[in-house]
């Protein structure tokens, strides 16, 4: 009898197998998934800005911005193999992009699910048009990431046939924006992504916890600033071939 029970009796005090990473825990909380946002935010700021500041040697002339693009493929030899520096950038920036539309996918799900029903007085909730806009703005420049990779890394869309050259990123440049509803879509993308920052770096400055009611005003104004340098440094490359200043 007792030798029959005892399975049973074992089946019984099996724990309950709740495997919970710590990792895992702290995306699962809203807390958590915000600082992914935060965390992937910033290594995307990052990057936008190195990009912009690349893309200003464009003003240097062929030679100089032909010549970075080069460079930036030889990055790391001999250590590492032709390229590779630019895959590990890419990888790291791939996994930054998914993570953050993931958590903020999830985070509005969330909010969705704790207030099914709209905010009646929404005039009298504190928030600014770029807060507004993230979702959308967000989204827009999700689209803008995969034509942009198609257009200017891959010269899949956007170029004649035989037109887009690789390395040549100067002759890409003036080819790719002397078509203009391409450079009038990478004005309007570079727009959203400025409301994008001028709210997103904010936020992620309050998320690491940097942000009191003393500095605030400041820290928002250190937002807009750098949001606007990277709109006005993108979009100074398609306005200069649209007026013919670069060419
Ligand atoms: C007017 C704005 C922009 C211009 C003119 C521009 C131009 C370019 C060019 C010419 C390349 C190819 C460089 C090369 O082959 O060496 C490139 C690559 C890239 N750009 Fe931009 N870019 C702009 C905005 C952006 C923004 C806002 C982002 C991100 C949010 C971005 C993300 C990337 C990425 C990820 C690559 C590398 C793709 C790869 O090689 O895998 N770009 N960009």
């Amino acid at each position: 009898m007792a030798a029959s029970s005892a399975p049973n009796v074992r089946a019984a005090e099996k724990p309950v197998m709740l495997v919970t990473h710590p990792l895992a825990a702290f995306w699962a909380t809203a807390i958590g998934k915000k600082v992914v946002m935060a965390v992937t935010g910033a290594i995307m700021v990052a990057f936008v800005l190195a990009h912009m500041l690349g893309n200003l040697k464009i003003f240097a002339g062929p030679d100089e911005i032909n010549a970075y693009s080069r460079a930036l493929r030889t990055l790391g030899q001999p250590e590492l193999g032709y390229g590779d520096a630019l895959w590990i950038v890419r990888v790291v920036l791939l996994t930054a992009v998914t993570l953050h539309i993931v958590a903020a996918v999830q985070l509005t799900r969330q909010s969705w699910n704790a207030r099914p029903v709209a905010y009646q007085y929404r005039k009298n909730v504190e928030t600014t048009w770029a807060a507004k806009t993230m979702r959308w703005g967000g989204l827009l420049l999700a689209v803008f990431i995969v034509f942009h990779i198609l257009h200017f890394t891959l010269g899949a869309v956007g170029f004649a046939p035989g037109q887009y050259r690789d390395l040549h990123v100067y002759q890409n440049l003036v080819a790719g924006f002397s078509v203009w509803p391409v450079a009038v879509f990478y004005i309007i993308a570079m727009a959203a992504l400025c409301l994008h920052l001028d709210h997103g770096i904010w936020s992620f400055l309050q998320t690491f916890g940097w942000s009191t009611t003393r500095n605030d005003a400041r820290l928002r104004t250190i937002s807009r600033i750098i949001a606007i340098v990277i709109f006005a440094g993108f979009v100074s490359v398609p306005l200069s071939v649209m007026t013919g200043l670069v060419r």
